[in-house]
């Protein structure tokens, strides 16, 4: 998958091996981009659907024998623990998650609030990192998983007056990418997903419907082996994480990069390798 191709070449969505586990565990499933995606699962899955106002999520799939409904404060990671360790004392294979669920309290940098930007950290990143912990180690034992983190262009674009949020999300980011990096081999799919801009509490007045987001969902939910890991993809484009740079940031060396103050950081550090007669070969970066 390259730059601006669409997604979806892996083939039907529907095409799924029937040993793999059908249960999906969505966050955010009592409005905007989480609603669609239980409605649009609950077909082919067994969905597990949470979030705190029950009732929202009643009246959307009450009915669906398909849909099993929990209240879930992100923000109380005990209680985030104790909703995954209740779901893998059943047994049950959990393939699939998606970490949808999300927060966005806005302020300029001046602004910003400590309690604002820790339950941002806490909603937006860390509940999806402990939901993460809980539910590898049982996917790597089945040797399946698929697991999709909704994030958001905000950490790359770093609008002004949104740095709690982008922030959350930056290390959202970093934290899917480092999993998948480690979880490399097994076949197990750990990628980023944003949906928007779709219509959603958050973002009453986006350009799109919800519905958006399901063909990339859909794609990265695959049971097929060739599905990607630790990349970012947003409405059927992926979205380069990383800009394609000759940059080798182990050993401190770049090449084609604009060259500012660069002669002078060289003499700085070659001033430090022969004052200390390191090997920079050896240096890790900061
Ligand atoms: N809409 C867009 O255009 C857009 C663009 C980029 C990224 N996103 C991302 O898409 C995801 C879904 O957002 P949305 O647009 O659908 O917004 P939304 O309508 O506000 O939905 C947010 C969902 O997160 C849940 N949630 C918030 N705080 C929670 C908490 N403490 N515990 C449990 N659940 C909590 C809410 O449920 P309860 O309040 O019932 O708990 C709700 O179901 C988010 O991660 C967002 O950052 C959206």
């Amino acid at each position: 998958m390259v730059t601006g191709e669409a997604t979806g070449s892996l083939g039907d969505a529907d095409r799924q091996p029937s040993d793999a586990p059908r249960t999906v565990v969505v966050t955010g499933a009592s409005s905007g981009v989480g609603r669609s995606i239980v409605e649009h699962l609950a077909g082919r899955f067994r969905v597990i659907a949470a979030a705190r106002r029950i009732d929202r999520m009643e009246q959307s799939f009450g009915a669906d024998p398909n849909v099993e409904i929990h209240g879930l404060d992100l923000e109380d990671h005990a209680a985030v623990r104790q909703f995954c360790d209740a779901l893998l004392s059943r047994e049950e294979a959990i393939g699939f998650v998606v970490n949808n669920a999300g927060i966005n309290r806005p302020g300029g940098i001046l602004e910003i609030e400590d309690q604002a930007l820790r339950a941002s950290i806490q909603v937006n990143a860390l509940a999806p990192l402990t939901i993460m912990q809980a539910f590898l180690p049982d996917m790597t034992r089945r040797g399946f998983g698929r697991i999709v983190n909704v994030t958001s262009g905000a950490p790359l674009n770093c609008f002004a007056g949104f740095g709690a949020y982008s922030g959350s999300k930056a290390l959202l980011n970093a934290l899917t990418v480092t999993a998948a990096r480690e979880f490399e081999g097994a076949n197990i799919r750990i990628n980023l997903m944003s949906p928007g801009p779709v219509r959603s509490e958050m973002a009453p007045e986006a350009p799109m419907a919800p519905e958006a987001c399901h063909p990339t969902l859909d794609y990265l939910m695959q049971s097929d082996p060739g599905v990607p890991t630790g990349r970012f993809f947003w409405l059927g484009y992926e979205v380069p994480l990383v800009p394609a740079l000759a940059i080798d940031w182990l050993n401190g060396r770049a090449s084609g990069l604009e060259q500012v103050a660069v002669d002078r950081c060289r003499s700085v550090a070659q001033e430090v390798d022969d004052r200390t007669g390191e090997d920079r070969e050896d240096h890790r970066p900061a």
